[in-house]
C-alpha cells in the first residue's frame, strides 16, 4: 500500500502481443518515453486464443528496429501473468493504449486485476485518433486481402510482412 507520499514513476512496462507492431503502438511508445524515464516494451511470448503470425523474435527485433531512436526505451518479453513480469521488472506503472470506449471495458478489469496481482497501476494513453482503428488483426487481414496498409506501420514491418508472405506463399 502506499504511504502518500508522492511516488515517481520511473519504469514503465507496455506491454502486448505486437503481432505486428503498428504505427498506433509506436505512438504511444514514443508519448511514453517522453513521460517515463525507462519504458519496457514488453512482449508476450504466446498472445491469447491465437498461435501468432510473427515469431517472438521477430516480434521482438522488429520493435528493437522501430524503438531504436529512443534510448530509454527497451524491448523484452514475458511469459504467464504480466503482474509478475512487473514485479520481477521492479516497474513502478504499466501504459496501455485506449482507442475506441470498447477497449476500455475489457482494460479496466485488467487493469484491477494487475494492481490487485501486483500494486501497480495502469495508466492509459489516448490512442491517436489517426490510429483510432488500427489493430494488429486488421492489419494482417487487410494485408492478406490485398490491401495497402502502408499508412498504418512502420517501413520496417512492412518489410517483414512481405517477406513472411514470399516465405509461405501466404501470411
Ligand atoms: O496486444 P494485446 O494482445 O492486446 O495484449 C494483451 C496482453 C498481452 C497485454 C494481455 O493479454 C496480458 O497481459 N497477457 C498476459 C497474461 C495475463 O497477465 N493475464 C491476466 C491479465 S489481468
Amino acid at each position: 500500500m502506499h504511504n502518500g507520499s508522492p511516488a515517481r514513476h520511473s519504469h514503465a512496462i507496455y506491454p502486448g502481443s505486437f503481432d505486428p507492431p503498428t504505427n498506433g503502438h509506436l505512438d504511444v511508445i514514443a508519448r511514453s518515453a517522453a513521460i517515463f524515464p525507462t519504458v519496457t516494451v514488453a512482449v508476450v511470448v504466446n498472445p491469447q486464443k491465437r498461435s501468432p503470425l510473427f515469431t517472438l523474435d521477430e516480434r521482438e527485433e522488429m520493435l528493437r528496429r522501430c524503438t531504436s531512436d529512443y534510448p530509454n526505451v527497451r524491448v523484452d518479453h514475458f511469459r504467464g501473468l504480466l503482474a509478475d513480469f512487473v514485479t520481477r521488472s521492479d516497474a513502478d506503472v504499466i501504459v496501455k493504449g485506449l482507442r475506441v470506449v470498447s477497449d476500455f471495458e475489457n482494460e479496466m478489469a485488467f487493469a484491477h486485476m494487475n494492481r490487485a496481482l501486483s500494486d501497480v497501476d495502469t495508466m492509459f494513453l489516448m490512442s491517436d485518433s489517426a490510429y483510432s482503428f488500427v489493430s494488429s488483426s486488421l492489419i494482417k487481414e487487410v494485408y492478406l486481402q490485398g490491401g495497402d496498409i502502408a499508412k498504418y506501420v512502420p517501413d520496417v514491418v512492412l518489410e517483414y510482412m512481405h517477406n513472411k508472405r514470399q516465405a509461405h506463399g501466404r501470411i
